[in-house]
């Protein structure tokens, strides 16, 4: 899978890929993330990005021009599945979400900041908007790293053990059940019975009980969906 992210502010985008599982899956060829400097794509003098709002009011918003330019650069390069905007007025981001996006050749993602971008960006290029909660970051970059991270996972091979990434939470639409390792005993608290039984239909059992049971009481709402 290809990335290409396209953001003001790249030094933020800089260690969440290039370390542990994300840094792995680059090595390993499973995925490669274009980190793009939307000031670079600036024919202002000053190489602006942003300018004051139409209608008056505080807060600055992101030029059409430089992003444009830039998604014109890509597009023509190949195709994309998805042009997304990290947004807080977006779709919420969610498993299915995830696991819809690891399934795709190329995916581009921009990066928000200030008051937001130009509606035309939003209107002629973007495909999809995504908001990975109901708060306010100061841009979308931190954003764009939690979903970038959540997607890579999912693609076949990134993980070492193909069965964890659907042993995750979510994946059901129920949460992942209790973990433990050694010692089995530490100042009394004790790993669960039927952990140390080697027994492992008994395992399961258990562990399918714990997670509805974390589920019922944490996250009724995925029950229910
Ligand atoms: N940009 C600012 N806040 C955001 C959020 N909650 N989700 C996605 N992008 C954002």
């Amino acid at each position: 899978m290809r990335i290409d992210i396209l953001t003001v502010l790249p030094q933020l985008l800089e260690s969440p890929f290039s370390v542990s599982i994300m840094q792995r899956a680059k090595d390993k060829g499973h995925v490669d993330i274009h980190i793009h400097n939307i000031r670079d794509y600036s024919t202002s003098k000053h190489k602006n990005v942003d300018d004051y709002q139409y209608g008056g009011g505080a807060g600055m918003v992101m030029s059409i021009e430089p992003i444009a330019t830039i998604i014109e650069k890509l597009r023509a390069e190949r195709k994309y599945d998805e042009i997304i905007y990290m947004t807080p007025d977006g779709e919420v981001l969610e498993q299915s979400i995830c696991n819809q996006l690891s399934l795709f050749e190329n995916i581009m993602i921009l990066c928000g900041h200030y008051k937001g971008v130009d509606e035309r960006i939003r209107e002629h290029y973007i495909t999809q908007e995504i908001s990975i909660g109901s708060y306010v970051l100061s841009g979308g970059e931190l954003a764009a790293a939690v979903l970038v991270d959540a997607v890579v996972r999912l693609i076949p091979g990134v993980l070492n053990d193909e069965t964890s990434a659907l042993t995750d939470s979510f994946q059901d639409n129920l949460l992942s059940p209790p973990v433990y390792t050694r010692p089995p005993e530490f100042n009394g608290w004790k790993v669960p019975e039927v952990l140390l039984s080697g027994n492992p239909k008994e395992i399961d059992k258990w562990r399918e009980q714990q997670a509805l049971e974390r589920t019922k009481t944490r996250r009724p709402d995925l029950l229910n969906d």
